[in-house]
């Protein structure tokens, strides 16, 4: 079964070229100069004349049907990685979970069973440690062998996913000597819950409060108690979802002693912020409440998270992929912030919003694949089995037309949230056609493929530190 992309502009992390893209079953076969594709006898022709072919989407952050607080985050399998295959993402991470007291290989199961015969797309896991015993600590090394290369540990939310700060050493020596990678939610727990019970003491009980304890200088001071926790554990650190200046500050002056510390952030701290956003009116603010929250827009976070993006400091964006409807989910926190579930919903928009940062000139056409699909397959062992169109490659392309414009509503998505955190945001840019291993499974404004699609993608160790 051959298909031929034709007439597109190919895009790379490293350049652009125009070229025609020749797909065998579910890998790529060629990419071929116009001339040279004019004799080959495709099953199917894609034109893509005028469009940019791009490496499906790779966002290794996301959270299906996490529960949390109580509830459990409103897209599932099935749903949510649909939802990513409508805005050209092809392959997820997401996170098994694991608490305190129970056991790793168990809850990993678990989250194998919710994603198995479900997914539209292909999917890995990283594995939540929430209670780093010394069985967790061995478990950590059958993970690895079995595909799960990267483990994730909480300074933030006390009692519920944190680990102290031995804990976190344990786990980095561990990871220090199976090659995982440790990835970080940088946050000061401790000083936060101090502080969140101060304010609800005070009355200070509205969505906006959630973004004003968790200071960015806990976020900061996080961030960089990890970086000194990793030299000593010897491992690698990657620090999840940074939205603060002064945390970018200590992961980039990690990165230039030559540190391996890497860091990640999300479309939410690019585009929107406390003011507006958390604290829009009533009780609309709940809907933008995630960990680490919305920034200020008097300091300088967007436009450094940006510059970031450009100096590689920050080197992935993904989406903490958390959604929550306002209707019985955040309302949960009516009385008090405390008890507004954490997350956003992204993964639709991931692409696009990034792509903004291209047409209004904060990044180049190579450093958003670079961004969205390439760095997130090397970093988590994925690559060039994902992140790249090239030879062997699996032939997740998205077909971008970047003349499209549109607007994100909560009338045109199809994450299963009663609400948009992007309500109104004006796209240039368009996912008009997605493949997932050689099948097109968006095309023409319709979803072409079916649950269980997605297959379970066994990761190498990260390709950053090899
Ligand atoms: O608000 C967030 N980020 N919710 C998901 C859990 C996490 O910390 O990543
Ligand atoms: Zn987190
Ligand atoms: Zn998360």
């Amino acid at each position: 079964m051959k298909t031929l992309i034709k007439g597109g502009e190919v895009i790379s992390a490293t350049g652009a070229s125009p070229a025609d893209v020749l797909i065998e079953d579910d890998k790529i076969l060629a990419l071929l100069s116009p001339e040279t594709s004019l004799g080959i006898d495709a099953d199917t022709v894609i034109d893509a004349t005028g469009k940019y072919v791009i490496p499906g989407g790779v966002d290794v952050h996301t959270h299906m049907e996490l529960p949390f607080g109580g509830t459990t985050a409103s897209d599932d399998f099935e749903n949510g990685t649909r939802a990513a295959a409508w805005g050209g993402t092809t392959t997820i991470v997401d996170f098994a979970v694991q608490n305190e007291g129970e056991s790793v290989r168990e809850k990993l199961d678990l989250w194998f069973a919710k994603a198995e015969g479900r997914c539209a797309i292909d999917y890995g896991f990283h594995m939540i440690l929430g209670g780093v015993d010394e069985v967790a600590l061995k478990e950590m090394d059958t993970l690895v062998a079995e595909g799960i290369t990267s483990f994730k540990l909480f300074m933030a939310y006390p009692g519920v996913l944190y680990s102290d700060d031995g804990k976190i050493l344990r786990a980095m020596q561990q990871a220090a000597g199976n090659g995982a990678m440790i990835m970080m939610h940088a946050e000061n727990g401790i000083a936060i819950d101090v502080l969140a019970e101060q304010a609800v003491n005070r009355g200070e009980t509205a969505p906006i409060y959630h973004g004003i304890v968790r200071r960015a200088e806990l976020e900061e001071e996080a961030t960089h108690r990890a970086i000194q926790l990793a030299k000593v554990g010897a491992c690698p650190l990657y620090i999840v979802h940074l939205s603060a200046s002064g945390a970018l500050e200590q992961v980039a002056a990690a990165r230039d002693r030559g540190a391996n510390v890497f860091a990640e952030t999300c479309p939410q701290y690019l585009y929107l912020n406390l003011e507006d956003h958390l604290g829009a009116p009533g009780f609309l603010g709940a809907g933008y409440v995630c960990s680490t929250p919305l920034r200020t827009k008097h300091e300088h976070h967007h436009q450094d998270l940006w510059k970031g993006l450009r100096t590689n400091d920050l080197s992935v964006v993904s989406t903490d992929h958390c959604p929550f409807c306002m209707k019985e989910q955040k309302e949960l926190g009516l009385e008090d912030f405390r008890a507004i579930p954490n997350g956003i919903g992204t993964v639709e928009h991931r692409m696009d919003l990034l792509y903004q940062g291209v047409a209004q000139g904060e990044i180049s056409l190579p450093r958003w694949v670079e961004l969205c699909s390439t760095t997130p397959a090397r970093m988590f062992g994925m690559y060039p089995r994902k992140g790249v169109i090239a030879p062997g490659s699996d032939a997740d392309v998205v077909i971008y037309d970047p003349n499209h414009k549109w607007t994100i509503s909560v009338e045109n998505h199809h994450m299963n949230m009663d609400y948009s955190a992007y309500e109104g945001i004006e796209v240039s840019g368009h996912v008009d056609t997605v493949l997932s291993r050689g099948r097109v499974i968006i095309d023409n404004n319709q979803y072409l493929g079916r649950a269980g699609d997605g297959e379970y993608i066994r990761r190498g160790l990260s390709q950053y530190l090899i």
